[in-house]
């Protein structure tokens, strides 16, 4: 499963690129107005650090306009995708930016039947919220589930990607569900590497390794 860091922060990115194992980025408005920069830049900026795929999202009502922020935010590096909101006008702007070789996400998806509309408009990938479901007493990974049977039925290739993730059993029960993506915050990417365990684990062997007889330097 590809893991993409949901944020807008380039030191957060530059972080995670660091790793080795960020596949990919997402950001929104929301998470652009905590970035507090021009968003052409921002978004600039993130496509020199992060070389997969990067989304754009447009905030145009309409399908004409959503194509001509698509257009813009394409000439700005050959990684973008672009984000349009699930609904009627925005599966027009993907079939039409689709049509013209741009890659679109399709987002704000909190039905089985949005994904199912999003794919047969062509959508590179789909943005099912899953936090946001359980923030509403609704099982998020259940939509997950659904749009993965819904997919292989039909052998659907747009990429499902988890989004709306708070923790890291959502990263988990993606991976048990065979998401494609997971797209989460810089916190719970570092939450990842962690166990108690491990750090206890680490602790114990450096104690170990203190009683461990060592050669007196400069004997052989
Ligand atoms: C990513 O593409 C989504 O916009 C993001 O994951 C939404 O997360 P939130 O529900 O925490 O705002």
């Amino acid at each position: 499963m590809q893991i993409f860091l949901d944020t807008a922060l380039i030191d957060e990115l530059k972080k995670g690129a660091d790793t080795w194992l960020v596949d990919g980025c997402t950001t929104n408005p929301s998470l652009a107005a905590k970035a507090g920069r021009e968003y052409n830049e921002v978004l600039k900026e993130i496509c020199s650090v992060i070389k997969g795929p990067v989304s754009a999202e447009t905030v145009s009502l309409d399908a004409e306009g959503m194509v001509k922020e698509g257009i813009k935010f394409s000439k700005i590096a050959k990684n973008i995708v672009v984000k349009v909101p699930m609904t009627a006008e925005g599966m027009k702007a993907c079939q039409k930016l689709t049509k013209k070789g741009i890659k679109v996400n399709v987002t704000l998806v909190f039905s089985a039947n949005q994904a199912l509309l999003a794919a047969k408009s062509g959508a590179f990938i789909v943005s099912p919220f899953v936090g946001r479901l359980d923030d509403i007493g609704e099982v998020g990974m259940n939509l997950i589930k659904d749009i993965r049977l819904i997919y292989d039925n039909y052998k659907f290739t747009t990429q499902i990607l988890v989004a709306s993730v708070r923790n890291p059993i959502h990263v988990l029960e993606s991976a048990r569900v065979g998401a494609d993506i997971a797209t989460v915050p810089y916190s719970v990417f570092e939450q990842l590497f962690k166990h108690t365990l491990t750090d206890a684990g680490i602790k114990k062997f450096l104690e170990d390794w203190e009683k461990v007889p060592k050669k007196r330097q400069g004997s052989m």
